[in-house]
């Protein structure tokens, strides 16, 4: 009983002198952000915003909020500390973001803003504020995306568009399923299915959100001049010049006519499409 309270005791004159040494040694210093966010061109509303001080074991919480209807946000905050504070600015939002969910913690991007050490100012009421340039959260990724810890579902939309007819010992070949992918390390993301006309024709388009630019390819599975229980696959790449910004293609690749009676050098047997 005695020990454990002497324990106790000692527990509390550490954290006292902790306080004494590293909570009121120091400077105030406040800092205040404010900033309008946006997601493809509309404003957006209900997003959580948190200002914290960078440390060296756990960040402090300074200040949260969430984006007003419009979009925009203002957060301050203030702490004492022996040098500059280095506060940052996290946004958790889920723009153009189509990830797996594992928990609600997961279903976010976070993006990460560090605030300029002239917007710092002495005293607990900044005297200034860091008004964040009007950036999108999707500029916001270009500019932190190596901060950032998943990689998948980020950076810049991008869009194709690929179009084309299918003929098969030279009469159209109608009713042949094309795919477009977008080929990633691990798996290929299936960007848009079809079947091709009765005269053989076809279109297709997809987008996708990539900090590089995509790589699309087009998939054909047909039956031309072929017998077994499975199909033949022709792949064809979607040269980069065709992939454009932004959720409508500015550009079709037009892979002209194709006869699927030709051998291909991409052309491999598929049970599995
Ligand atoms: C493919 O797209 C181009 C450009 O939009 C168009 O001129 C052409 O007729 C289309 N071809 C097919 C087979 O749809």
């Amino acid at each position: 009983m005695q020990s454990s309270a002497s324990i106790l005791l000692v527990l509390a004159t550490i954290s006292c002198c902790n306080a004494l040494l590293f909570g009121l040694i120091g400077t105030e210093q406040s800092v205040a952000v404010t900033g309008k966010l946006t997601c493809n061109g509309e404003p957006a509303a209900h997003v959580r915003v948190k200002l914290y001080e960078k440390e060296a074991t756990l960040d402090v919480l300074l200040g949260e909020g969430t984006t007003d209807e419009n979009g925009e946000f203002s957060l301050q905050g203030h702490k004492v500390e022996v040098s500059t504070i280095d506060p940052k600015l996290n946004i958790y939002h889920k723009c153009n973001y189509k990830g797996v969910c594992f928990g609600e913690e997961k279903c976010y991007q976070k993006s990460s803003l560090t605030i300029p050490d002239n917007f710092i100012t002495e005293g607990e009421v900044p005297q200034k504020t860091f008004n964040m340039p009007s950036s999108t959260i999707l500029i916001l990724f270009v500019l932190v995306s190596s901060c950032l810890s998943i990689s998948i579902e980020i950076g810049n939309l991008q869009s194709v568009a690929v179009n084309g007819t299918l003929l098969c010992n030279d009469k159209p070949a109608n009713n042949i399923k094309v795919k477009l992918y977008e080929e990633e390390a691990i798996l290929d993301v299936l960007l848009d299915e079809r079947f091709t006309s009765e005269s053989g024709t076809f279109e297709m388009s997809g987008s996708k959100s990539e900090v590089t630019t995509i790589d699309p390819k087009l998939n054909i599975y047909h039956k031309c001049n072929y017998d077994g229980i499975c199909v033949r696959k022709i792949s064809i790449m979607i040269p980069p010049e065709y992939v454009t910004n932004g959720e409508k293609p500015a550009r079709v690749y037009n892979i002209g006519e194709i006869n699927l009676a030709s051998k291909f050098s991409g052309q491999s047997t598929d049970c599995f499409n």
